[in-house]
């Protein structure tokens, strides 16, 4: 069986002495888990993290990736960069870069193709805001979103890690109920399978206020295969909660 893949979002939180403390904590107490696990934190703790988390069972994600392979972008990050930290995932196309610094598809979709070629596992965000979810437009926009992933980088798609964020549901305490989240999960996976012959292999992951008390329903429904934490990543015990409830 395909192992869950439970990943934390660190987004720009965090310091020397956080990190340390955060993942020594979560080290601690993890035991033998049943999933596959990562933190993606801020770009520049890459390095402390990297040995922080070397020889162990998690593994290093980082928040985005430069969508150009190397030269005069001014602040940007390549994926051959990433590499040499030990990066094994890379978060790209959250609704937070979509919204704040104007990413669109098309520029999610190369950033996906970028990782992919320094053999970096991309996870792909989509989802919809509020005002789209009540215009009846959620199947819409996510398909509009992972068409565009799959458009670019064909038959690599069975390579990638999607998830599925509704935005209204990012940092509100206001989750999607399982149902909402596995019927969009549903969707995906229809549409991926449609793509590749290996579609029952990606993992979808749910993500939006994720916490200890509801991850274990919302990991229970067939098509939700992990997490992808915000909030709850930066407490040690609330992780290791829900790393508890993958198997
Ligand atoms: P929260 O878990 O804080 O809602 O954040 C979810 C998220 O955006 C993970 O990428």
């Amino acid at each position: 069986m395909k192992k869950k893949l439970i990943a934390g979002n660190w987004k720009m939180n965090g310091s020397l002495a956080a990190n340390d403390k955060l993942l020594k904590d979560i080290l601690v107490g993890v035991g033998q888990a049943a999933c596959q696990m990562a933190v993606g934190v801020p770009a520049v703790y890459l390095s402390q993290c990297q040995a922080l988390l070397a020889g162990t069972a998690i593994d290093l994600a980082a928040q985005d990736i430069s969508a150009h392979e190397v030269g005069a972008y001014t602040g940007e990050i390549s994926g051959a960069m990433l590499k040499e930290f030990g990066v094994r995932y890379v978060i790209v196309g959250h609704s937070e870069r979509r919204q704040y610094h104007g990413e669109t598809d098309e520029v999610v979709a190369l950033k996906a193709q970028r990782a992919l070629g320094c053999g970096i596992t991309p996870i792909v965000c989509v989802g919809e805001t509020l005002a789209e979810r009540e215009a009846g437009k959620t199947d819409e926009v996510v398909k509009r979103q992972l068409a565009a992933v799959i458009h670019t980088n064909g038959h690599c798609i069975s390579e990638v890690v999607v998830a599925y964020e509704p935005v209204w549901a990012i940092g509100t305490g206001k989750t999607a109920t399982p149902e909402m989240a596995q019927q969009v999960h549903a969707v995906l996976r229809a549409q991926l399978k449609a793509a590749s012959d290996h579609a029952d292999r990606i993992k979808l992951l749910y993500g939006g206020s994720m916490n200890a008390a509801n991850a274990a329903s919302l990991l229970a429904q067939p098509d939700i295969d992990g997490g992808l934490i915000g909030g709850a990543a930066l407490k040690a015990q609330d992780f290791l909660t829900i790393i508890a409830a993958a198997h």
